[in-house]
């Protein structure tokens, strides 16, 4: 059984079947550009739209068509795979009209600004624009300049909110308890945007988050001074119940920094294996956003281990989680 079939099989139905209805007051974020856009409400919200949402799936039905008519722009100026197809087949299975800007063959070639592509793009009558930049904040400057909202699907090593949250859903998918679970983040802290926002997400849900890592690797001092700081497996995996590795993001490294992050020695101080899991919790699971480099920050075996994995989990909870998102933005009241 893969790690995908055994999650599903333990999903709980939300209750009765029931659309979860909006937090008092409504669903606050117009636009979803950092985990700290949501309120706790909107958080729980978000999960409990993609539990329901993630019941469809598993039926294999088709929920209330709630972007009908809804045109969903995915503006991707990064590589993806997970994210930009997640996002597609979410707006799909609300019945938006979703368009995938082909970058590599638009006006950004022209040297077209990122404001008036964005601007030019959104004049189409766009209800969202989902974005993914190298350029950290570049959603937040452009998130009072559209005339729709926006979602960040990755802003350089800043953010990647929706990330966050089908982290937390798979989660919750596997553990009974959230609260006061330890989840270990591991490796290339310094340049994910992924740990950025995982991190405050699952801290803010009540889960005792840490880095484990080199020096090198750590976020600027001061950064998310909640998350104690490890440099060993050992130490930094006593007592976790969730272990996320990080793929070494070469391409965000200046030349320094990448002529340190030796692949071959970080696997052998900090490569996750069967056997270093043994210093976590027995029962402790393991988890990795995509894409992975095998054999660098998590050897193959181990991702690929139904009964410790949840890389294929995070995977299938991309959907959900996107149409929840979606959902929840594109139907706030009053708009
Ligand atoms: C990540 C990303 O692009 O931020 N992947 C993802 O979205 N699932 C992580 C990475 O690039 O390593």
């Amino acid at each position: 059984m893969t790690a995908t079939q055994s999650t599903i099989e333990k999903f709980r139905r939300p209750d009765n079947g029931r659309r979860p209805t909006p937090p008092p007051g409504g669903f606050a974020a117009r636009s979803l550009v950092s985990v700290d856009d949501l309120s706790r409400d909107d958080i729980e919200y978000v999960l409990a739209l993609t539990e329901y949402y993630a019941s469809y799936l598993k039926m294999g039905a088709r929920p209330a068509q709630r972007l009908a008519g809804k045109t969903q722009i995915n503006l991707f100026f990064e590589s993806s795979t997970r994210t930009n197809m997640s996002f597609e087949l979410a707006g799909k299975k609300l019945g938006a009209d979703v368009i995938n800007v082909p970058v590599a063959a638009s006006s950004v070639n022209k040297d077209e600004s990122l404001l008036d592509t964005a601007q030019t793009l959104a004049a189409m009558a766009a209800h969202v624009m989902i974005l993914r930049h190298r350029q950290p904040g570049a959603q937040a400057t452009l998130r009072d300049r559209l005339p729709c909202p926006i979602i960040n699907a990755g802003d350089g090593a800043r953010e990647h909110p929706t990330q966050a949250l089908l982290d937390a859903a798979t989660i919750r998918s596997a553990f009974y308890e959230t609260e006061g679970l330890t989840v270990a983040i591991c490796g290339d802290i310094a340049h994910s945007r992924v740990a950025a926002s995982d991190a405050k997400l699952l801290h803010r849900l009540g889960m005792n988050v840490r880095f484990v890592g080199p020096e090198s690797l750590m976020p600027a001092e001061g950064d998310m001074s909640f998350a104690p700081r490890f440099h060993s497996l050992e130490e930094g995996l006593a007592g976790a119940d969730v272990v996320m590795a990080l793929r070494m993001q070469f391409e965000r490294m200046d030349a320094d920094e990448a002529e340190r992050a030796d692949r071959a020695t970080y696997f052998e101080k900090f490569g996750l294996t069967h056997e270093t899991i043994e210093f976590a919790e027995p029962e402790a699971l393991v988890m990795h956003p995509g894409p992975m480099n095998r054999n660098v920050e998590i050897c193959g075996d181990l991702a690929d281990d139904p009964t410790r994995s949840l890389v294929l989990t995070q995977v299938y909870y991309g959907v959900p989680t996107r149409m929840a998102c979606l959902d929840a933005i594109m139907n706030r009241q009053g708009d």
